[in-house]
């Protein structure tokens, strides 16, 4: 089977992927090395600097990704800085900062080294509610997509409709046809 390396510190993203990879009869290669998260206005610009970084430190082919939390109400915000906010006020910061109920959308960048660098995107919508569940990682627990939180979904309920698996879905289509 054809392998995707994949370089994240996060060992739920890497289960998330490779659940999904299986479906294309791909495999992950989990490559477990810090990068340096680039403070930026998108996610976009901070997948693009993980690149450049990576690409002189690992050989190519590899991916790495890179997701956050986006308020509508506050501009976006935490967004790109989503990693600062929950290390800092946590869930439980998060909920009275921004209000239960509120809509809120995860979005996910995967970018990939190949030949050349490409960048896959996803988004789910959702709102900000009270911790519910224990599954998952980061703000699972406080959001909401119809009706359950991804805290209270396994990982095949969470891929089926999730901003990384969105990313996944087309990042391994494309890598089906060229590797
Ligand atoms: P990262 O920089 O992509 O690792 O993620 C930014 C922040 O968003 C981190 O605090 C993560 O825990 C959180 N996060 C990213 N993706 C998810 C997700 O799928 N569910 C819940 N939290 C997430």
């Amino acid at each position: 089977m054809k392998e995707i390396n994949f370089i994240t510190q996060n060992n739920a993203k890497v289960a998330e992927l490779r659940a999904k990879a299986k479906q294309f009869e791909l495999t992950i290669n989990h490559i477990s090395a810090p990068y340096p998260e680039l403070q930026a206005d998108t996610l976009e610009d901070v997948v693009r600097y993980g690149l450049a970084y990576c690409q002189k430190k690992f050989p190519a082919p590899f991916i790495i990704e890179d997701s956050g939390l986006f308020v509508d109400t506050l501009h976006g915000f935490p967004g790109p800085f989503s990693s600062y906010v929950h290390r800092t006020v946590g869930n439980r910061g998060l909920v009275k900062l921004v209000g239960e109920g509120v809509p809120a959308r995860f979005e996910s960048i995967i970018g990939s080294c190949y030949h050349d660098f490409r960048l896959f995107r996803g988004q789910v919508e959702g709102r900000i509610v009270r911790s519910r569940g224990r599954s998952g990682f980061g703000f699972d627990p406080i959001f909401e997509h119809e009706g359950r939180t991804f805290g209270e979904m396994m990982i095949d309920e969470k891929n089926a409709i999730s901003h990384r698996s969105e990313a996944a879905e087309l990042f391994l289509k494309w890598a089906s046809t060229v590797i």
